[in-house]
């Protein structure tokens, strides 16, 4: 196949690049990211070389970049481009409407014209709020989002809803739980824990830290996300939950066991405004119709996360430091990756 990917250099996009490319080795991946904050180029430094692998930097809102994207031709779109940290959401939610709901608007209109035969959106598990203690939530629960950001991704999961309803536009949607794993941005909870208790610092624990997340290796969730591309059927929904529900304060405690780290490093803070107590999510239509199943235990992968963040201390120094986005743009510019030539190179079998 040939993908395009948007919101590749973030952390779940990444992880997805990479999964592709090493399990099929006919496919080649343009990957379309505006390089935010969230965004970093040095997370696919090893793919750089692969002829079968090109940047394009860019916003999914910019209609004429992603038209002229889209007119070299693909045979799907994965989407996972967007503004991802509910704290920011809640502090300024104008960037996530921009892309998360005008932005994946911009995508779908562009691939429809485009007449792209399959298009997977990547939204999520907090689309449902907050599951109530012993209730799972199904694709067929009733969205209601409590965040900024879950409202936005809302919006995003509801117009691609309307998209295959209206005018059957191939799209399948994909919610997940929480991921964890390497390249993980660190204001998320567990690269926080993991990058400010390397430190010395403190862990803050929003409330009481009894919020409930079913915390899923990302590999599993890309395993997914392949799985609903080429088998998903078209106009369906799939849940990706990996059945590891775990209150905050038990992810933190274990984690400073693994790094040998006192508990008095924990300081409970303020809780988050909204703040959902628990999500979880039943998986039974992904096992049946896309035969998935996520794989890796959770104390499993959390000690790989461990030792990945401690082995990968260049990479968290060099995304906490603010000339990061600067130096890859530069870099990009130096390198004279032109539009035209990174499609054709990614277009390349
Ligand atoms: P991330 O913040 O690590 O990465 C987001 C990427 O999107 C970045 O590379 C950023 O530069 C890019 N981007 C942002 N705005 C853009 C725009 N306008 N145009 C082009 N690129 C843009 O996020 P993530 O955790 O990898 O999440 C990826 C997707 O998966 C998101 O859609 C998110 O809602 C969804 N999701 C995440 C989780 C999770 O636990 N992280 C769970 C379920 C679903
Ligand atoms: P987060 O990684 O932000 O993911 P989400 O809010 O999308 O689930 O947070 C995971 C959980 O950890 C959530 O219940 C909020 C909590 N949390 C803290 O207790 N302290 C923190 O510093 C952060 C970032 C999150």
């Amino acid at each position: 196949m040939k993908l395009l990917v948007t919101g590749g250099a973030g952390f779940i996009g990444s992880n997805f690049i990479r999964y592709i490319l090493a399990c099929h080795r006919g496919d080649s991946i343009v990957n379309l990211d505006k390089l935010t904050y969230s965004g970093n180029l040095q997370t696919l430094r090893d793919m750089e070389n692969d002829r079968r692998y090109a940047f394009v930097r860019g916003d999914i809102g910019d209609r004429s970049k992603v038209r002229k994207i889209l007119a070299a031709g693909f045979d799907a779109i994965v989407h996972f481009a967007a503004e991802t940290h509910v704290d920011r959401s809640i502090l300024n939610g104008s960037a996530f409407i921009q892309t998360n709901v005008l932005g994946t608007q911009c995508l779908m209109d562009a691939a429809r014209e485009a007449g792209i035969k399959r298009f997977v959106l990547v939204s999520t598990d907090e689309v449902y709020g907050s599951a109530p203690a012993g209730k799972k939530f199904t694709e067929e629960s009733p969205l209601a989002p409590n965040s900024p950001y879950a409202a936005s991704k809302a919006g995003g999961d509801l117009w691609a809803r309307a998209h295959f309803r209206t005018f059957r536009f191939p799209v399948i949607i994909t919610r997940c739980t929480n991921n964890y794993g390497p390249y993980q941005y660190p204001e998320k909870f567990i690269p926080l824990m993991l990058t400010r208790a390397a430190k010395g610092q403190s862990i803050p624990v929003y409330g009481d830290g009894m919020q409930v997340r079913d915390w899923i290796w990302v590999k599993d969730h890309c395993a997914g996300l392949d799985a609903a591309l080429r088998k998903g059927r078209e106009g369906e929904t799939y849940n990706f939950g990996a059945g590891n529900e775990w209150p905050n304060l038990e992810i933190a405690r274990h984690l400073l066991r693994l790094l040998g780290k006192p508990e008095s490093l924990l300081e409970f803070v303020q809780d988050r405004p909204g703040h959902d107590r628990r999500y979880a999510l039943d998986s039974e239509k992904a096992h049946r119709e896309l035969g998935w199943t996520p794989e890796t235990g959770l104390e499993e992968g959390l000690k790989q996360t461990v030792d990945w963040y401690a082995q990968n201390a260049d990479w968290v120094r060099h995304v906490e430091s603010r000339g990061y986005r600067a130096y890859y743009r530069k870099q990009y510019d130096r390198r004279d990756l032109t539009l035209a030539k990174a499609l054709a190179h990614g277009g390349r079998k």
